[in-house]
């Protein structure tokens, strides 16, 4: 009876989000019209990737953002960047496709900044392994003064981060600083449904996750964590070894089955790879509201201040003893 009970009972985000906005008084509702926006283009790459290989959306598209962008990376850029302004509900758009921070017109200005990745992954789009789409949220500091520093701010400032993967199924994971919650798409509805309530990340795991090509460039305490996961001293079994290449599928799997997931500095990018705003952040602070710690290799990963808006940072993040290992590697070396 119950089951049947809540099989009519559908939790979908909107609804999750609007009762967890009620713990806040004076949300009207703003909040949860730049989800359902967000949401919307999530949907539209949900499918466009569904076709991508019939629609011929693969290959490239001719232009770049300094690395190759592919065709669904443009896409998908201009999808969220439309969707976005068009909610009404924001300021400031900071997309790894666009050179320049998006200031909204003054008519359409909203509370809210996002900082997305609206394709990650984009190397493997062409092969049909799972991609998705990565956002962070800020609050706007005085909506008549707009300027860069409303984004320039530390991980600890986001209000809000979640990511969308393409995958087997297209999930939702979102947490607006209560926790975090997983939601999959019913493509006969068209709705997030609440799948994974309270996901909490276990505390040690026994997957590692890196690219292993780069370790001739890494740094000693880098090496030295991956060696020990390799041939433990103590005697416990050596860790798995995942990498996907699509940070969103690599962290989706770490936060459901523990472990730890690492893009490291090396000597040919001393900041990493991934991106500060839309990809350390957000994926960062879902980390640590499941239980989880992100950390940069010198501090907790959400203290970071950026100084531009496509800065990168090395990221060492997932269960929380896993990371406090690779913290005390670094820590006995400075
Ligand atoms: P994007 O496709 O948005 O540029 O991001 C790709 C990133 C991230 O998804 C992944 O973790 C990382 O690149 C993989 O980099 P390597 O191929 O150097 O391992
Ligand atoms: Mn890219
Ligand atoms: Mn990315
Ligand atoms: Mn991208």
């Amino acid at each position: 009876h119950a089951a049947e009970a809540q099989r009519t009972d559908l939790m979908t985000i909107t609804r999750h989000v609007l009762n967890e906005q009620g713990r806040h008084p004076e949300s009207r509702g703003d909040f949860t019209i730049l989800l359902s926006h967000i949401v919307l283009g999530c949907k539209f790459v949900a499918s466009a990737v569904n076709k991508a290989g019939l629609a011929k959306l693969i290959g490239l598209a001719g232009d770049t953002n300094g690395e190759e962008q592919k065709k669904l990376d443009v896409l998908s850029n201009e999808v969220f960047v439309k969707a976005l302004v068009s909610s009404g509900r924001t300021c400031v758009l900071v997309s790894e496709e666009n050179e320049e921070a998006i200031i909204v017109d003054a008519p359409l200005r909203g509370k809210y900044c996002v900082c997305f990745d609206p394709l990650d992954g984009s190397s493997n789009i062409d092969c049909g392994v799972s991609i998705g789409t990565i956002f962070g949220i800020y609050m706007i500091k005085d909506k008549d003064n707009v300027t860069l520093d409303d984004v320039l701010q530390p991980g600890t400032d986001m209000l809000a981060a979640g990511y969308c993967m393409y995958g087997s199924s297209c999930t939702l994971v979102l947490s607006t600083g209560n926790g975090v919650n997983g939601f999959t798409l019913d493509p006969s509805l068209g709705e997030f449904i609440l799948t994974h309530p309270n996901i909490k990340i276990p505390n040690r795991g026994k997957i590692y996750s890196v690219n292993e090509g780069n370790a001739k460039n890494w740094d000693a305490p880098t090496a030295k964590f991956v060696e020990k996961c390799k041939f433990p001293q103590d005697g416990s079994p050596s860790k798995s070894l995942r990498y996907i290449g699509s940070m969103v599928a690599d962290v989706h799997r770490t936060l459901l089955y523990g472990g730890i997931f690492l893009y490291p500095a090396d000597q040919k990018s001393p900041n990493g790879k991934l991106r500060v705003l839309y990809e350390v952040f957000p994926m960062s602070f879902l980390m640590e509201q499941a239980g989880g710690q992100a950390f940069t290799g010198k501090q907790r990963a959400l203290e970071l201040v950026p100084r531009k808006i496509h800065d990168r940072s090395p990221i060492f993040l997932g269960s929380y003893d896993d990371v406090e290992d690779i913290k005390a590697l670094y820590a006995s070396e400075s």
